[in-house]
Order: C-alpha cells, then sequence, then structure tokens
C-alpha cells in the first residue's frame, strides 16, 4: 500500500503524486492515464498556469479510475486573486470535475489580471505588473470561503517563506493544509520545513529531481547510496523526501519514468536507513546551486536563499 499523509484536516493524501508542469498539453493525457490505470498514483498535481488542465482531466477521465480514489490539486494563478471561486469554477470545468481535493494559492503574489500572464512576455525592465497594495489574508479568506462551501477538501498554499506565513496565519480560521515549495537534494530547506511541521503544515516537494537537465542525478553521495541499495538514483532523491514525511510530486510525461519513479520512490522509502538520510540530510551544505527555479516577479518573498532576496 502506498504511504499516506494526515493533512490538518484529516484528509488523507497519497505521499507521492504525479507533477504536470511543463507536460504538453498532448502528452500529459496519456501520463495521466498511465500513472492511474498501469501504475498505481492516485494523486495529480496540476495547476491553472500549467495550460494543461483540460488534458489532465481527459486522462482522469480515460483511466476508468472513480473519481473518489484519485487526489486532485490544483492552483489559483496569480492574476486570480481577486476572484478565488470564480478560478476555481474554471479549474473544475477545466477538469471536468465536481471538487478538488486541495487547492493552493500558486504564488503569493497577487498579479494585475490586466497586465500580464504567464504567457504574456515580461515588460521590458524584466518586470511583471504586481500589484502592490494587498495582503495575503485578502485572498486567503475567498480560499476559506470556496472550503467551507465544499468546493474543496482542503485548502494550502505554494511558495510560502515563514515570512509570508507569519503574515498570513493570524488571520488564518482555516491554517493551510499544505505549503508546496522547491524542496530536494539540494533544497532541502531544512528549517522552512521544520517550521511548518511545527505549525501542522505538510511540506510538498515540487521538482524533486531538480527539474529538467538536473545534476542531482549525477549526484555521487546519492548515487553511492542508490549502489548500496541496489536502486536508481531518482529513487534515493525521491524516497529521500517521503522518509521525511513531506509529499513528493516527481513530474514525467515517459511511461517508462513515471513507473520508475513510482515503484523506486516506494522502494527506496522502505530501504534508505537512518544513516542514509543524515548524509543526505548533510549534501545541500556542500555548496552546490540549490534553486533551479526562479520566479520573475520583483517582489521580496522572503526566503532567504535566494539570490537578490
Ligand atoms: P520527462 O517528463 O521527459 O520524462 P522534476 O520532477 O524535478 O521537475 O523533474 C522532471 C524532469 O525530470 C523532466 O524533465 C522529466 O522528463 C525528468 N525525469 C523524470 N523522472 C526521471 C527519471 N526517473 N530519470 C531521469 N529523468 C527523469
Amino acid at each position: 500500500d502506498q504511504p499516506k499523509i494526515k493533512l490538518n484536516n484529516g484528509v488523507e493524501i497519497p505521499a507521492l503524486g504525479l507533477g504536470t508542469w511543463q507536460s504538453k498539453p498532448e502528452e500529459v493525457i496519456h501520463a495521466v492515464e498511465y500513472s492511474l490505470k498501469e501504475v498505481g498514483y492516485r494523486h495529480i498535481d496540476c495547476a491553472w498556469a500549467y495550460a494543461n488542465e483540460k488534458e489532465v482531466g481527459e486522462g482522469i477521465r480515460r483511466s476508468g479510475v472513480p473519481r473518489e480514489e484519485i487526489f486532485v490539486t490544483s492552483k489559483l494563478w496569480s492574476t486570480r486573486h481577486n476572484n478565488v471561486e470564480k478560478a476555481l469554477d474554471e479549474s473544475l470545468a477545466n477538469l471536468g470535475l465536481e471538487y478538488l481535493d486541495l487547492y493552493l494559492v500558486h504564488w503569493p503574489v497577487h498579479l494585475n489580471p490586466d497586465g500580464n500572464h504567464p504567457n504574456i512576455p515580461t515588460k521590458p525592465d524584466g518586470t511583471r505588473d504586481v500589484v502592490e497594495d494587498w495582503h495575503i489574508r485578502q485572498t486567503w479568506e475567498q480560499m476559506e470561503a470556496v472550503y467551507k462551501k465544499g468546493k474543496v477538501r482542503a485548502i494550502g498554499v505554494s511558495n510560502c517563506s515563514e515570512k509570508i506565513l507569519e503574515q498570513l496565519l493570524p488571520h488564518a480560521t482555516v491554517v493551510p493544509a499544505v505549503d508546496q515549495l522547491e524542496i530536494h537534494l539540494y533544497n532541502p530547506q531544512h528549517e522552512l520545513c521544520a517550521y511548518l511541521q511545527s505549525k501542522g503544515i505538510v511540506p510538498q516537494a515540487y521538482s524533486p529531481l531538480g527539474s529538467t537537465g538536473s545534476p542531482l542525478l549525477q549526484d555521487e553521495r546519492a548515487s553511492a547510496i542508490a549502489q548500496r541499495h541496489n536502486l536508481q538514483t531518482a529513487d534515493v532523491l525521491l524516497g529521500y523526501i517521503l522518509a521525511k514525511g513531506y509529499v513528493v510530486l516527481p513530474k514525467s510525461v515517459t511511461p517508462s519514468r513515471i513507473a520508475a519513479n513510482f515503484k523506486g520512490a516506494l522502494a527506496a522509502h522502505k530501504t534508505l536507513t537512518k544513516e542514509d538520510i543524515e548524509q543526505l540530510d548533510k549534501v545541500a551544505a556542500a555548496g552546490k546551486q540549490k534553486r533551479f527555479i526562479m520566479p520573475p516577479w520583483p517582489v521580496d518573498l522572503g526566503f532567504r536563499d535566494w539570490p537578490g532576496h
């Protein structure tokens, strides 16, 4: 049986989910169908901004797996902070679903709805159209409203530092269930994750393999541990995050990798020893590049390790 994590409202989330960022629409249909029908994934992570929700929904339908057996997450895009319910309804319509299991605020940044869009180029000075006169609680109140209406089984945030959460939590009547972050071997965010767990917020790891063209898969220490246990390096990278008690969301559109990541992560989760985890915990301190994903917003999000912040 695959590991599950209990969220702070009692809802259970499968600890391993399929990521869909950068999955092309025509590829994601098959990736989602395959992951559910052939491999056993029961958790799909998507977002309005990935511009492939319709195809994710199609993949879910084609799989034939009953809706209630699947955990589906989507995210509120930054131009939609003024009307959360309408944005959610659009995601539900795209996906062809009646409810979401989890809805996240994609970034704690409000972009001008008339100014920019992920597919519209940035301004000549490199900035996007950020709404300055905004507090995250204004968005969170609307997230709480759709949750209380029963349109989503849990609500959470993404890309939120401790600084942003400290702005949000005093106003929250519903504590975010999760914070989805770039978490992997080189960017384990130990302090932030400890903070999240102290507040009952589950860390979710996006880009756990370091995204496209990542050096993580060549990491010598992870590879050595993998060899010792007869695992692949990717398995160790994913199993490491499961062992920390976080949700892990590897993305792939390649059937062999979709299957290998699922089986390998679960095998590594069972096999990795306490000593292995302790060794892996120390890898990031060795001065490697930490982040592979840098958002273009000219906003201080409060992450201590971001260049320029
Ligand atoms: P693809 O989708 O073409 O299979 P992350 O989850 O960190 O964002 O990483 C996703 C990237 O890593 C994608 O480019 C994906 O390629 C690739 N990938 C996914 N699983 C594996 C794997 N087991 N081995 C090597 N590359 C992988």
